[in-house]
């Protein structure tokens, strides 16, 4: 059987942020202790999913994992090594947020086995992050980016948005030079998306704001050609790295590999099936109490939609989709088969083929979703 990954997730915060609708939740702290407990649970219930298949990567998203005491991700980290066969290679990732990084946690998530850190930083400007509900300063990220690194983490990566309220060209390119001088392994750049329920949302419709589009590509793009001058490959639509510091763990999503998903809102995808577990914190740990699976959805997924979905998730990476893996892995001849979609999508320079690879073009970039519904 091929490898697998997992995938771990907390969904406690300490504040929301203004922008974020992911599964997170701030005030929640009575139920940490048990969240874990259910977590634990479902670990030892799923375990078959797994059986001895080889681990490649772990990551502990969220929310903030950082955030709760790291006794609570110590002893996740402890189950997973002990019931599971993790690579002793393992890319091991934990998100953080600069605002509850300390030395004690580092120093506990090394000795567990985490080799990489994700952390949020958005921007270096103290009034854009105050703007965006984040609870760290520009000063604050450094100090703990300081400590991570003598805590001994080389592989550091360092989330980016751009388009945030109120931001120029020129904020956001200060931004960028920040983060470029201290130099991380890793940066993703995110445009902002302004999503439904959110606060910003909220606030940019009460206030007929938009963003502004032409704005938010010259970013991107912006960011593209520096990232470049400093030797950090783009290797999918939002994410560079140097030389041989590629998520390994973000690579096999794309390159629609299998992983499993633990904990409240956990997606996951094994064996052609798509799981996703309950959001409720309080439900989640009520159908584990009933040692009930607290699955919320559970779709086999036919022939036509693996081929979308493999073509979505590989359409992100830089290197595009490889023609004879996928007329392998589907039995089919991708070129005849899409022959007049990619023929039309090729006249507007939107995608190309090239070594055997089908990808977006540098303009295509720009239009990626455009494309990937002509294959679903
Ligand atoms: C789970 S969070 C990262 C870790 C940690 N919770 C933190 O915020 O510091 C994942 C990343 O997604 C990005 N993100 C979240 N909401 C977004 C939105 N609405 N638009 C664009 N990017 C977003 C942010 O860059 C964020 O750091
Ligand atoms: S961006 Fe990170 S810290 Fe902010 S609410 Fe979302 S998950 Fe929590």
């Amino acid at each position: 059987m091929n490898n697998i990954s997992i995938y771990v997730h907390t969904p406690f915060c300490k504040h929301k942020c203004y922008y974020c609708d992911f599964a997170s939740f701030a005030n929640n702290e009575d139920l940490i202790n048990e969240y874990y407990k259910s977590l634990k649970k479902e670990i030892i219930l799923r375990k078959d999913e797994i059986n001895s298949r080889e681990i490649s990567t772990v990551y502990f998203g969220g929310g903030t994992p950082s955030y709760v005491d790291s006794k609570y991700i110590v002893d996740i980290m402890d189950i997973l090594k002990s019931e599971f066969n993790i690579n002793k290679d393992a890319e091991i990732t934990i998100e953080a947020n600069p605002e509850s990084i300390t030395d004690e946690k580092l120093e506990n998530y090394k000795i567990a086995g985490f080799n990489r850190i994700s952390m949020g930083l958005q921007s270096a400007n103290n009034d854009t992050l105050k703007k965006i509900g984040r609870i760290h300063t520009y000063e604050k990220f450094l100090s703990s980016y300081e400590l991570c690194k003598s805590a001994g983490f080389d592989n550091i990566n360092v989330d980016l948005m751009f388009s945030l309220p109120n931001e120029t060209l020129n904020d956001f390119i200060d931004s960028l030079e920040e983060v470029i001088m201290i130099s991380p392994s890793h940066i993703s750049t995110y445009s902002l998306i302004l999503e439904e329920g959110t606060k910003l949302y909220d606030n940019y419709r009460k206030n007929n704001i938009i963003i502004d589009d032409t704005l938010d590509r010259k970013m991107y793009h912006y960011c593209i050609n520096k990232l470049k001058e400093y030797d950090y490959e783009q290797y999918e639509i939002s994410n560079f790295a140097k030389k041989g510091y590629e998520s390994r763990h973000n690579m096999s999503c794309w390159d629609f590999e299998d992983y499993i998903g633990f904990g409240s809102n956990a997606s996951g995808f094994n064996n052609n099936i798509r799981k996703t577990n309950k959001s409720n914190i309080k439900d989640y740990i009520n159908d584990l109490n009933n040692d009930t699976l607290p699955i919320m959805e559970k779709t086999q997924l036919n022939i036509k939609d693996l081929i979308g979905e493999y073509i979505m998730l590989g359409l992100r990476k830089i290197k595009g989709i490889d023609i004879d893996k996928i007329n392998k892995k589907f039995n089919i001849d991708f070129t005849d088969t899409y022959k007049d979609k990619i023929e039309n999508l090729k006249n507007h320079n939107l995608v190309t083929i090239e070594d055997n690879h089908f990808r977006l073009t540098y303009k295509g970039l720009d239009f990626a979703n455009t494309v990937m519904v002509e294959f679903i």
